[in-house]
């Protein structure tokens, strides 16, 4: 019997990377993600590695369709052995341009979806007695960024998800772990949100979201798709990738030093 994987945001970035890397390892894939197009692209490369795919269309921050796609995921292949939270939106602006309907939207995505999964398939682990839940954080979950209030809040309850839920879960079996991807050269763009009080101020955020995922300090979605790999395979808590494993750590050194740091910088 193959093991089994179920990946979030499987469509394209992080999650396709993660998805093809599964494949190569000898996981069967079930793919989520909205855009049922780009799914089965990605279904067919993950086939054309010579293992199954089930590509299910998913808003994953509606939980009639998570419990769908966790109960058709366990209907086609009877037990599925890792879990990655991975769909996910950025949202950068100062608070007061952000809206309510902002903060809803990106915790929807961001954080309750990622509870929808658990709740979910957590029947399924704890009746197998094993089981490993990967939620893809940020490195803005550990550390505060600049303008990115809600993007960070969402990312910091991930963070507290995942810790909270391992001390809970690991005597039962169950390996709860999380990466924390700096900022990677995948497809975000796409979806990413800017606000400012004008336009103009939010195509300037645009423009520098921009300008450092075309840096050399961009890690790329086969960085993060690896560091997903290694938590699984080799049991670990967590993997910060890229340079935020250094700003992260000096945070948690020095908060006051870097808060002040970036507020003079940014
Ligand atoms: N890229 C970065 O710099 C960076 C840095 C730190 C953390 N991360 C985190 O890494 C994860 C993956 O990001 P990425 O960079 O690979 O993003 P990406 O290239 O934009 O891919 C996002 C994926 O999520 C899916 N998705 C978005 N909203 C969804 C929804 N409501 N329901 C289901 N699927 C949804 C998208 O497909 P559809 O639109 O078709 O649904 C797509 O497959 C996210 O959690 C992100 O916060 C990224």
């Amino acid at each position: 019997m193959s093991p089994t994987v179920i990946i979030t945001g499987a469509s394209q970035g992080i999650g396709k990377a993660t998805a093809l890397l599964f494949a190569q390892q000898g996981y069967d894939v079930v793919l989520a993600a909205r855009q049922p197009e780009r799914l089965e692209v990605v279904a067919a490369e993950v086939r054309n590695l010579g293992r199954q795919a089930l590509a299910i269309p998913t808003d994953v921050s509606q939980v009639e369709q998570v419990n769908h796609l966790i109960e058709k995921a366990l209907d086609v292949y009877s037990h599925i052995d890792v879990l990655v939270n991975n769909a996910g939106i950025c949202m950068t602006g100062p608070i007061e341009n952000t809206s309510l309907s902002d903060w809803q939207q990106i915790m929807n995505v961001n954080f309750w979806a990622y509870l929808y999964t658990i709740q979910a398939i957590l029947p399924h682990f704890l009746q197998r007695g094993t089981g490993t839940i990967v939620n893809v954080g940020s490195f803005g979950g550990k550390m505060p960024l600049p303008n990115m209030t809600a993007y960070c809040t969402s990312k910091y309850a991930v963070t507290g998800l995942t810790e909270t839920l391992r001390l809970e879960l690991q005597p039962k079996g169950i390996h709860v772990c999380a990466v924390q991807p700096s900022v990677t050269n995948s497809d975000f763009m796409e979806r990413s949100q800017f606000r400012g009080k004008d336009e103009q101020e939010a195509q300037k955020y645009r423009q520098q979201m921009n300008d450092i995922l075309n840096t050399a300090v961009a890690s790329q979605p086969e960085d993060v798709a690896q560091a997903i790999w290694d938590v699984v395979k080799h049991h670990k808590d967590e993997i910060v990738v890229g340079s935020g494993a250094v700003t992260t750590t000096v945070y948690r050194l020095f908060p006051s030093l870097m808060q002040w740091i970036m507020q003079k910088t940014s």
